[in-house]
């Protein structure tokens, strides 16, 4: 006699559809598990055995042999313990022969019966979904994410006891969804109104959230650079619902979904300590897991102290912000992460923190080169914008409430981003700051005038060619936050002093 249940595995962010096939024959009574098992997969026996056993289910002393196929995927994880047990009771005939037949089961077992969430259940349903499954059997803990795909009916489920009365009378623990994170009248602690002056780096922030730039904050020390770029996530644009999708999958394959969310709806804004290690970064472990890079796709990745981050995490990067993914080989497979985030770090420009005020900076030009020097000159050319958080003025110390709050400003921020959806529908490009080199001339088409101007710039400033194509998309963004169709000499000048600053401390 033979059965079989549907299950999913997860091969990065992606599930694949696995069967979880029972046989009972005559022979000596063993158990057994086949299928190209990883460690916790092995285990699976005896937490089946044993919870089936706790439930009241007895498994009879004959020859039982579970396969999980296909054979050329490497099993890991434990959510395919359910999708085993039910396999088994199907073979007792507990349940019907035919039951769950429609279905995908994901889940994994206490010894007791009980059912446990799993992660990556969302993805898992995605894919099912498009392998044209509507029915689902999900540790009851799962529920908020199960009911956030559309079109996949769910049944939660907390031990076997109820996928027995599940399949017996069709009735399910109910379940209510509390999933409130969908309101759009998102609260923050804290708001651009509270920081003073520093217009120009509060105007540089804006641009960078409108179409996405990564930004680099130098200054010295109790400028408000930290405190600046935490109120970076209160104007960020609001995500669509791929990209919503996108993130929470992301969250959900590295089990931080927390308890009852389903999904995610705002910009994730990562910020590691500089101690951080590369490959907590990027990702791994020997079941890859997203790293810090992918926690932070489709937001913002706050590196603040930027030079204290060690080279080989700052290099890390490198891969990820040019191609907008991570890629981790591993024996088995290889697997695919996406990182595509909005860079903002901040840093002194020294080690004492004061040049290039000389009055107070004890740092020789050496020391300042050194310290420089640790943000590489790759790393440096993918940042777009730069600017500085000079030292707070007196006048501005006791102003209150009197500066722009992030509400207003994130207003400007959602038109800009309504004008980029609109111009770039279908194309695959999000923002600005996503255009090709080829893409260009056909979004950023510069008149004559435009032309000679950044012509006079490219000599002038010696600009390598990174250098301008970044330029000119930051002007975009600056003429889309301006309501205008085309690039202004007005738009340009602008984006150029923003790379200006970075050529004072870096080229001497
Ligand atoms: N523009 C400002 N408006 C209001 N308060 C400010 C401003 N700048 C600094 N502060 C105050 O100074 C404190 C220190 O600022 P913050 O930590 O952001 O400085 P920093 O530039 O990150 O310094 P460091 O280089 O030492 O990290 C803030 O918590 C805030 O109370
Ligand atoms: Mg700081």
């Amino acid at each position: 006699m033979y059965t079989s249940v549907t299950t999913l595995s997860l091969v990065g962010l992606k599930g694949r559809e696995i069967r979880a096939e029972a046989d009972m024959s005559e022979g000596l009574p063993v158990f057994e598990m086949v299928g190209f098992l990883g460690g916790e997969v092995k285990e699976a026996r005896e937490r089946v055995r044993t919870a089936l056993k706790n439930s009241g289910f007895l498994l009879p002393p004959k020859r039982i042999t579970v396969n999980l196929s296909p054979a050329d995927i490497k099993k890991s994880g434990t959510s395919y313990d359910l999708a085993v047990a039910i396999s088994l009771l199907k073979l007792l005939g507990i349940i019907s022969e035919d039951a769950a037949d429609d279905m995908v089961v994901i889940g994994e077992l206490g010894l007791s019966g009980e059912i446990l969430p799993v992660r990556g259940v969302l993805p898992m349903l995605i894919e099912a979904k498009q392998l044209g499954y509507d029915h689902c059997i999900v540790p009851f803990d799962n529920m908020a994410e199960a009911s956030a795909v559309d079109g996949m009916d769910a049944v939660g489920v907390r031990s076997l006891k109820e996928v027995e009365t599940y399949f017996d009378t069709g009735s399910a623990p109910k379940y209510e969804d509390t999933d409130t994170g969908r309101s759009s009248d998102r609260t923050y602690d804290v708001d651009f109104s509270e920081v003073n002056g520093q217009e120009t780096v509060k105007r540089a922030l804006e641009i960078a959230a409108a179409g996405m730039h990564n930004i680099l904050l130098v200054g010295p020390p109790g400028s408000g650079k930290t405190m600046l770029a935490k109120r970076l996530p209160t104007i960020l644009p609001d995500p669509d619902m791929d990209e919503i999708l996108e993130v929470t999958k992301i969250y959900s394959v590295a089990g931080q979904l927390k308890e009852g969310q389903g999904l995610i709806y705002t910009r994730p804004f990562v910020a590691p300590h500089h101690t951080v290690s590369s490959a907590a970064m990027a990702g791994g472990g020997t079941i890859p897991r997203p790293g810090l890079c992918s926690l932070a796709h489709r937001g913002v990745l706050f590196l603040d102290e930027l030079p204290e981050f060690s080279r080989s995490t700052l290099e890390i990067l490198r891969q990820p912000m040019e191609d907008k993914e991570v890629n981790i080989a591993r024996a088995a497979a290889g697997y695919t992460f996406p990182a595509d985030f909005l860079l903002c770090a901040a840093m002194n420009p020294c080690k004492c923190g004061y040049f290039p005020d000389r009055s107070k900076c004890r740092c020789t030009d050496a020391d300042v080169q050194k310290y420089l020097g640790r943000i590489s000159g790759p790393l440096l050319d993918r940042i777009d914008i730069c600017v500085e958080a000079s030292r707070i003025e007196y006048k501005d110390i006791n102003l209150k409430g009197e500066s722009e709050s992030s509400e207003s400003i994130r207003k400007r921020v959602k038109r800009a981003s309504e004008i980029q959806r609109m111009r770039y529908e279908g194309s695959g490009i999000r923002f600005n700051s996503d255009i090709g080199v080829r893409d260009i001339d056909r979004y950023c088409h510069l008149g004559k005038k435009e032309e000679q101007l950044m012509r006079d710039a490219f000599e002038k400033l010696g600009m390598s060619a990174r250098a301008y194509h970044r330029m000119i998309r930051v002007a975009r963004t600056i003429a889309d936050l301006d309501g205008s169709d085309k690039i202004e000499c007005s738009h340009l000048s602008e984006a150029v002093a923003f790379r200006n600053i970075d050529r004072r401390y870096w080229n001497g």
